[in-house]
């Protein structure tokens, strides 16, 4: 790929503004100009500094009344998910048994897997998603329908077969030895060839024993640079069964923590119900947590403490999760709508600075790749966004009445869905575009 360059307003964060106010924690540049050299950005700063010395030859894109921003991070999601999302009228143990493993059983066909996959991938980029963490299916060809189509794309995905030796309908199930063997021999095929990266995953601690869970552990320590992701304290009737399944244990986290599952690359999905012990775990062993704000209301979950997660004398890694299909959108911009709610029932307010920042850089750290995707820099993978403002009649009327930036953000995130996506960008390459004949291109 040669050189490049995209124009617009654009916004990526120089600090965490959980802990810093506004001026110190975005960078705004209104009129930008990101340059980017095979794949990666090179040069970011004003346009009228820029174009000075861009070379005449290099075409640039310009996309006004936009707000370009690094790509959307969606830390816990499941791709079979997408052909049962708004499954009507249960909580969580009874819609696993009654929707998730019935559409689950179907990814036993590999062209099934295929086929949801290509849809899956699409919808995420349509929302504007770059990097995901994915819980594929039991079936080891899941994983590869999968990062075959995340390849085509050039995506930077997180993503591995989910493991269950009990509590799952038998067609579902793997062993401890079949489970270990299987996954390592995914994250032989797939981690780390190009942008893939594999995820260790037994789905929660219910529907694995505890010889799989240290049998996952295992796996983890032998292959260092994989991640490991799970779900925690996500409904009080899941959180009574783990105690009931894992006397010995103190709590739900110490069940991971004791298979050595817990450390940096580990990901919880939920965390609802936690007390000052558990975010402790998390501290203690930076380990992430993925709050799934559209699911936990969805499914009748509970309410994420996001400010006592993120408490500044020990905090933990926050990012931001869609778990479709519990969740009901895949697009960020509506798991931040809901997460503005969640916080507010829990007395806090979650500021337009804080919600982009967790779905962009924040995610990225939390996940551990922030010194490659989250942030508009040189030197980064120039997985970009470009915010349509105006993408309603709705939003085009409310934009104008917006008094600074922080209220454009913060309309966004109310109103703003995968309409406001205008582009995504991976490694450079224009993937996606919303006015585009052919939305969806593979890169070259
Ligand atoms: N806990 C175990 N499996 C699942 C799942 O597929 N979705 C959600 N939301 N929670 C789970
Ligand atoms: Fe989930």
């Amino acid at each position: 790929m040669t050189m490049q360059a995209i124009r617009g307003a654009a916004i990526t964060f120089k600090a965490d503004p959980f802990r810093h106010d506004w001026t110190e924690a975005v960078n705004h540049i209104p009129d930008a100009l990101i340059t980017i050299e095979d794949g990666v950005i090179v040069a970011v700063g004003p346009a009228a500094e820029g174009l000075a010395t861009l070379g005449a030859d290099v075409p640039v894109t310009h996309y006004p009344d936009a707000i370009i921003c690094p790509g959307f991070i969606d830390a816990h999601v499941h791709y079979p998910q997408v052909q049962m999302i708004g499954a009507f009228g249960e909580q969580l143990l009874e819609w696993l048994e009654k929707y998730t493993f019935v559409a689950e059983q179907d990814f036993a066909d590999a062209g099934h897997a295929e086929t949801v996959a290509g849809v899956f991938l699409r919808e995420l980029l349509r929302a504007g998603t770059t990097t995901a963490a994915v819980y594929c299916t039991v079936h080891p060809h899941s994983v590869d329908a999968f990062f075959a189509e995340s390849s085509r794309f050039n995506t930077r995905m997180i993503a591995g077969k989910v493991m269950m030796d009990r509590n799952a309908p038998e067609a579902l199930r793997d062993t401890v030895e079949s489970g270990y063997h299987d996954s390592k021999a995914l994250i032989e095929k797939w981690h780390g060839k190009g942008r893939q990266l594999y995820c260790i995953t037994p789905r929660f601690a219910p529907s694995s024993s505890e010889a799989q869970l240290e049998a996952a552990g295992r796996l983890w320590r032998e292959h260092p640079g994989t991640y490991v992701q799970s779900h925690l304290c996500e409904n009080l009737g899941e959180v009574a069964w783990v105690r009931e399944l894992f006397p010995e244990r103190s709590s739900y986290i110490d069940v991971y923590d004791h298979a050595g599952l817990t450390g940096p690359r580990a990901i919880f999905g939920h965390a609802v119900h936690m007390d000052e012990e558990d975010f402790a775990c998390c501290h203690r062993t930076g380990s992430a947590l993925a709050h799934c704000p559209t699911s936990n209301l969805f499914l009748g979950s509970g309410l994420f403490k996001m400010f006592e997660a993120k408490r500044a004398d020990r905090p933990v890694h926050v990012a931001l999760g869609t778990d479709v299909g519990g969740g009901t959108s895949l697009s960020q911009l509506q798991s931040l709508n809901e997460a503005y709610k969640v916080a507010k029932l829990g007395g806090g307010t979650l500021t337009p600075a804080q919600g982009l920042y967790l779905a962009t850089r924040g995610g990225a750290e939390a996940l551990r790749l922030d010194d490659r995707i989250g942030s508009i820099e040189p030197g980064y993978e120039a997985d970009l966004i470009v915010l349509d403002l105006k993408a309603t009649p709705l939003m085009q009327f409310r934009q104008a009445y917006c008094r600074d930036l922080m209220e454009t953000l913060f309309v966004l995130m109310t109103l703003g869905d995968d309409r406001a996506i205008r582009a995504t960008y991976i490694a450079g390459a224009p993937v996606y575009d919303r006015e585009r004949e052919q939305q969806f291109i593979y890169p070259e």
